[in-house]
Formats: C-alpha cells, structure tokens, sequence
C-alpha cells in the first residue's frame, strides 16, 4: 500500500494547525466543563464486554467539539479504515518485510477464514491452539513428568523482547488465575539473570521453555545453551533434555539443530510481529500458569477489542480517538513523552510491556514512501503503578515544563480486598484526585488565601506562593474497567496496540517492522570476538578502541 506524500499538507493537518495556532491557549478544560453539563457523556466511550464496560473518559483532554471534528477529520484523510481493513485482511502491510500483519487472526475466535497467499490461516491456528491445550493439561495435571518421574512444578521462558515482555506483563497481571506451575522469565545475556533464577529451582521439576521468533537471538540462544548446560549437569542424559525443554518458534529448522523435539515445538508464523506474539505460541507461560480456558478468555477479549475497531464509527472508536488525542499533543503541543499508569499493581508491567509496543512500532522518521518525516513521530511512553508515581515522579507532570498526557488505567473492583476493600478506596479516591488536580490545577488567588489564612505574613506569602501555584489544564484520560480477567486484559491490550497502530498510520510510517535493532546487534558480533583477541584494538574510533582495550587491560592485565 502506497504511502502518503506529506501528512503537513494534509487539509485536516492544516485546520488542526491554524486551530492550534490561533486557538490553542484559550481551550480551558475547567471552562469547558463548565460551559457543557454533558462533556463527560459527550467525550466518553463505553464498551459493552463479558466482564464488564470499559469505559474511556476522554473528557479531561484539551479538546472542544471542533478540535474533535478536526481530529476525527484527520483519522478519515489518513485512510485510517482502509488501512485498518487491509491488514485484518492479511494483506502484506508490513512491506519492508514483505509480511502481513495477523496478530489479529491468533485470537480470531469467531473462526472466520482469513487468507495470507490464498491460504487460509485458521486451521494452523487452531492447531496450535489445540497442542498448546494437550501440552499445558499434561502438565498441568501432572501426567507430564521430568526425567526422575515428578510433575513440572516451575517453568523458565528464556526469550528477549516480544519473546519476553508479552508473557512477563500478562503472568503477573493474571497471578490471582494460576492454577498450573509458576512461570520464571531469562531475558537478559547478563549471566546474572539465568544464575539467579535457577539458583531457587529443581532440575528435576523445571521446564524450560526457549521462546524465540527467529531462535537465532544471540541472547536467547546463549541463555538457552547455558540452561541446558546447568540441566545437563544433574540429568546427565541428553535424552532427558526432551522432557525438559520446549520450543516457541518459527524457525523449525534451528529449533531441531539445538537438540530440541519437533514434537515439542509449538509453531507460529512471519506474520506474527515480536512485539504482537503474546497471542500465539509466544503465550505457551502464560497457558501453563492460568491454564488454557484463561488463555483463550484473553484472546476472547482482544478479540472483542477487534471487533469494535473494526465496527465502531471513527468518532466512537476507541483506539481511534486515542490515537488522535495522543497526536495532537505530540504532534502540535510539542508533547515528547506520555504516561501509562495503571492503578493496579497486577498492572505493574503494563507501561514496560507497550514502551516495546509503542517505541519499537512507531520509533520511526522515514515514511511508507522512503521520505524523512517533517513532523514527530513515536513518542517516549513511560509510566509505573499508582500510586507509587505519585510519590516519584508525579511532580514532573503537574509542575514540569513539558506537557506530558497521561492515561489512568483503574478496575473498580479490586482481587484483594485488603480491610474490607479500604485500601481500594483509597487507591480510587487517589486516581480520581490525581485526573482532577492535573485538570483543574490551582490559582495564585488560591494559594494565597490559603496562606493568608494559615496565618502567614504577606512577605512570605509573596515568595512561597508562587511555588503553589499548579497551572492545570493537563490532560488525561481515564481507563475504568471491572476487574482485571484475562478477557479485560485481552482488551485492554489490544487497545493499546490498535491506538498505536492507528498513529503510524497517520504518521504514513511501517510501525511493523523493527530495522533500528539491528545496527547494534551486527556491531555486537563484530567487537565480541575483539574482547578475547590478545591484540590491541585500533579498528573502531578512539573512544570505542580505547573503552575495549580499557576493559581488556583490567580483564585480562
Ligand atoms: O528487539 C528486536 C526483536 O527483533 C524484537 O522485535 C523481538 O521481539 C525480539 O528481538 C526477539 O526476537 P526473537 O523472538 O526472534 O528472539
């Protein structure tokens, strides 16, 4: 699909520009408020689903009806819909790669076909599927054994990136749903992390399972090499290793030359991105902790978020309209960054899960038709568990000079009603402080009266006050759902995705493929064989030969 000459020309680009230009300062979200009893109905969408609404409040953004209609505008000139058709149609969108993009078809639990190169994808999907439920019953239940006859009791998923952070954020969101061995997680090459990790487990009860697209990541290959190697030294039988270890990968022929069973490799495709795999096999830890009944409730609910992105009116889509509010500060505020903030601590690796998402999908700056790119792209998205941030870097967001839009994510029910759910109220009662405060912020006239009347002089009034003065107008939206299931995280997920998908649309960029790993890696391979080599490096810069030749001298003397 061609992409688009110079989203600056656009005629909706242009309206939100000279709105911005001449308008922008005078949007007062308080005065808007004020001036429309029906704001919060007006700029809220609720989706109906099997746990409950999800309701996204976008009401506190610095929007009016015409910025709205400006935005929804864009979206329509940019073909969001179009493109959006093609890839849940498989058509080859990611085009550097030369792949669909079908994340989508994983959790297609309608069933219907869906082609890539004329075939149809579902029954692959449903096989593996189907052995993922056989495999992860049998271990589950106990009939799966190890090499000296005793059940599973923990599993390690060694992967990095997609491989990792997907099956990392969904287990801890979902711990309250284990019901099958705990899951562990190697990413890092750091020796460190697999060291400490099988320190605390039992050979005899531990799988290992090897999660990796391409099974040729330099990291995930020697973490896994070295697994085996700390197996072997207990098993001391490589026909044990069968029993142990399981493959996550597209790659069969690489799986097969680590020493790894065919019969225990569960497959997926090239159309399945990295940083979408959680959906597929990748998902094989989560399975085994929650079950499959709960794996497939997750895909359950991101198939639900599907439907609506492809059902709903532009106006009324969700990931849409956060995509279009995320591009208006960016793109015309200046904003750099924006937070993701779930309070829920199950939640707590949520933000880390999407800076993958977001970054590695829209980090972007050449357009679909090979032009450099005028106008940001890609924001940073950071963000921790309320209300910890609170107490972190909240201070940055309210008084900061960088506007930074945030999104509240909250369950109105909590899984732990610690002191008959005292603590929930708190949490809720900190979350909607926190969106009123960033919103209304507070007046010089305010915070001097508050001071006359703690019975401060006039002179120090004059030099604290301005230091309690919050402008406000700072923008969030609020994410209300339920409870945390498997099938509101399954949405909740792929809303995120679908909203950054919808902004490298606009943005005319493949937020589909990755290229901006692989200059590092390459140079990784070239220095490694450097730092064991007795000579003396000249081959790079000064700094580069001085920091390896520095580090040999205190390695090696
Ligand atoms: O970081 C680059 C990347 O290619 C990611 O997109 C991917 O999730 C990760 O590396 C791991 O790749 P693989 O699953 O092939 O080991």
């Amino acid at each position: 699909m061609a992409g688009r000459e110079f989203l600056t020309q656009d005629p909706a680009w242009k309206s939100l520009k000279s709105f911005y230009d001449s308008n922008a300062k005078s949007l007062k979200m308080l005065q808007l408020f004020k001036e429309d009893p029906r704001r919060f109905e007006k700029f809220s969408v609720s989706l109906d689903g099997k746990d409950g609404a999800l309701l996204v409040d976008f009401s506190k953004n610095l929007i009016n009806d015409e910025v709205f209609q400006l935005l929804i505008n864009l979206l329509k000139s940019a073909q969001v819909e179009k493109m959006r058709d093609a890839m849940f149609a498989g058509e080859k969108i990611n085009f550097t790669e030369d792949r669909a993009v079908l994340h989508t078809a994983l959790r297609n639990r309608a069933n219907t076909p869906i082609y890539v190169e004329g075939k149809d994808v579902m029954p692959d999907v449903n096989a593996v599927l189907k052995h993922m439920r056989e495999f992860t019953d049998k271990v589950r239940n106990g009939s799966w054994l190890g090499y000296t006859g005793k059940p599973i009791t923990d599993c390690v998923n060694i992967g990095i990136g997609g491989s990792d952070l997907g099956p990392v954020m969904v287990t801890e969101a979902l711990k309250k749903y284990q019901c099958g061995p705990t899951s562990h997680f190697v990413s890092n090459v750091d020796g460190t992390h697999l060291a400490e990790t099988v320190k605390k487990l039992n050979p005899e009860t531990t799988l290992f399972i090897i999660a990796s697209k391409t099974f040729t990541t330099q990291e995930t290959i020697t973490n896994a090499l070295s697994a085996k190697q700390w197996f072997l030294q207990y098993a001391k039988d490589e026909a044990a290793v069968s029993k142990h270890f399981v493959a996550l990968s597209t790659n069969g022929p690489k799986v097969k030359e680590f020493g790894i069973d065919e019969a225990n490799m569960f497959e997926f495709w090239d159309w399945v991105g990295g940083r979408y795999s959680l959906w597929s096999a990748i998902g094989l830890s989560i399975a085994l902790m929650i079950g499959m009944d709960n794996f497939e409730q997750l895909l359950e609910g991101a198939h639900h978020l599907d439907k609506h992105f492809l059902e709903a009116p532009v106006e009324k889509n969700i990931p849409m309209i956060l995509a279009a509010l995320g591009i208006w500060y960016s793109n015309f505020y200046g904003a750099q960054s924006y937070t993701i903030l779930p309070y829920d601590q199950y939640l707590h690796r949520f933000p880390a899960y999407f800076q993958q998402g977001d970054m590695e999908s829209n980090g972007k700056y050449i357009t679909r038709s090979g032009q450099r790119v005028d106008y940001s792209t890609g924001p940073v998205a950071w963000g921790e568990p309320g209300t910890n941030g609170q107490h972190a870097f909240y201070q940055l967001i309210h008084q900061g000079t960088n506007l930074i839009p945030c999104d509240f994510l909250i369950p109105v029910e909590t899984q732990n009603p610690v002191q008959n759910g005292l603590h929930h109220q708190i949490l809720l009662s900190n979350f909607l402080a926190q969106t009123e405060a960033l919103m209304r912020g507070k007046t010089l006239e305010e915070v001097e009266k508050e001071l006359r009347d703690s019975g401060m002089s006039e002179s120090q009034i004059k030099l604290i006050a301005p230091h309690k003065v919050f402008e406000g107008n700072r923008p969030s939206n609020s994410i209300v759902f339920q409870k945390l299931t498997p099938f509101t995280l399954g949405t909740l997920i792929a809303m995120y995705e679908m909203k950054i998908f919808v902004q490298g649309i606009v943005w005319d960029i493949n937020s589909f493929d990755q290229w901006g790993v692989e200059l590092g890696k390459v140079l990784a391979k070239a220095i490694l064989p450097e730092l064991t080599s007795p000579n003396v490096i000249a081959s790079h810069d000064s700094s580069t030969n001085g920091l390896i030749n520095y580090i040999k001298t205190l390695r090696y003397g």
